[in-house]
């Protein structure tokens, strides 16, 4: 389909999704409706035919200043699913016709996990957030890896790795085994994996914050033979000097880059609107869009003291709506983009939107690719 034919189809279905589609949906319990929309996309995967009729609906026009190389793996376009939404990978095959250029599944844990307690899913309108306390919820990385050895990717694939939240994870050697276990499971399916060290809503918190115990982690997947590039996924809660601990330490290990970030657990920001807000979970889209742009920024300063060979491979994470929150984060230092909240705030077109409105960007500052654009700002 030609790009004006795309835009034209685009902002139709916005229309009908801000219009007719979002007012029903929102009136549902959140996780409801997202195990319904998931199920729904599994049974639009398993079929070539469902698969070109979303590609028909939803896909977006191809354009080769999009596309790049990193790390040997080679991206159509830069915008990732993030973790979370394709928790126990089922929507493999339905989500590349979306148009999203990569997808992160999981987290995936050890062990199988319920979860914590229902409710835990609340959407916060006025603030164009969620509040997310899922307590990572999945099948477990046995039955996910053999799910995902059975599934046809279209597309490039991450496996985000946690630890299964249980009180035996409390103790700091059972949760460097069972992220181990899963590590291991998943060692050779999909293209990159990612450890996810900032899950806001385990027991015990985020253990792994902390440098020695990073290190300690960090060691026991040196020895997993892997030939998948590694990331951590951090929090933007975490004071600048952890973070400056933390890159220290990933760069003596495997770990190629960095995700910024997860969800946000402080309550006291600027861009909570909402008069009501959970007092657990962590909170995602526009409240933690300003932490996760300065926490990469930071970062990618931080590492342009190093070697360009040397350096992390960035991944902005965090309140994506449209394609100039994607090229903010681009021109902050992200190679890479995921996104959950936007999609579901602004519908599921808004992947080919911001997939237009970002090559378009990209042209006008005068870059012929996306590769060029990456840290302008901070450089
Ligand atoms: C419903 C939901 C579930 C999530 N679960 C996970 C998870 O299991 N692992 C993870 O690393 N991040 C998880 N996240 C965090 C997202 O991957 C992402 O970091 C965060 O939502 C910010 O991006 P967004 O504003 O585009 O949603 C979850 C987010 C949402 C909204």
């Amino acid at each position: 389909m030609n790009t004006s034919l795309v835009r034209t189809r685009n902002a139709f279905e916005s229309f009908l999704y801000r219009k007719l589609l979002k007012p029903m949906l929102f009136m549902q319990d959140p996780e409801a409706v997202h195990d319904r929309m998931a199920r729904f996309g599994v049974a639009l995967g398993s079929h070539g035919l469902t698969r070109a009729l979303v590609k028909l609906f939803f896909g977006g026009a191809h354009d080769p200043i999009l596309e790049q190389t990193i790390l040997g793996i080679y991206f159509k376009n830069p915008i990732g699913l993030a973790a979370g939404f394709d928790k126990n990978a089922e929507l493999t095959a339905v989500l590349p016709a979306v148009g999203f250029g990569f997808e992160e599944v999981g987290s995936i844990t050890g062990e199988p996990c319920a979860g914590n307690p229902k409710p835990r899913l609340w959407r916060l309108p006025q603030s164009q957030s969620l509040v997310v306390y899922y307590g990572l919820k999945n099948d477990g990385a046995e039955v996910i890896a053999k799910r995902l050895r059975a599934a046809e990717f279209g597309n490039v694939i991450g496996t985000s790795v946690a630890m299964t939240n249980h009180p035996d994870n409390l103790d700091m050697r059972h949760a460097v085994l069972d992220y181990a276990k899963a590590f291991k499971l998943l060692s050779d399916i999909g293209d990159y994996t990612t450890l996810n060290i900032s899950c806001p809503n385990t027991q015990g918190g985020q253990p792994f914050i902390c440098g020695y115990k990073l290190d300690y982690l960090l060691d026991i997947i040196d020895e997993i033979p892997s030939k998948k590039p590694i990331f951590i996924k951090l929090s933007p809660d975490i004071a600048k000097k952890e973070i400056e601990d933390i890159l220290a330490i990933a760069h003596k290990h495997r770990v190629h880059g960095i995700i910024c970030t997860n969800l946000t657990k402080k309550r006291d920001n600027a861009r909570i609107i909402d008069k009501r807000v959970p007092s657990v979970g962590g909170m995602s889209g526009k409240v933690v869009q300003g932490l996760s742009d300065d926490l990469l920024s930071f970062i990618y300063k931080k590492e342009l003291a190093l070697p360009a060979d040397k350096r992390f491979v960035l991944v902005g994470c965090g309140g994506v709506f449209t394609a100039e929150d994607a090229y903010k984060k681009i021109r902050a230092g992200a190679s890479l983009i995921q996104l959950i909240t936007g999609m579901i705030y602004q519908g599921p077109q808004a992947v080919s939107e911001i997939e237009l409105g970002l090559a378009e960007l990209i042209r006008r500052d005068g870059f012929t690719n996306i590769a060029q654009a990456v840290g302008a700002d901070v450089r």
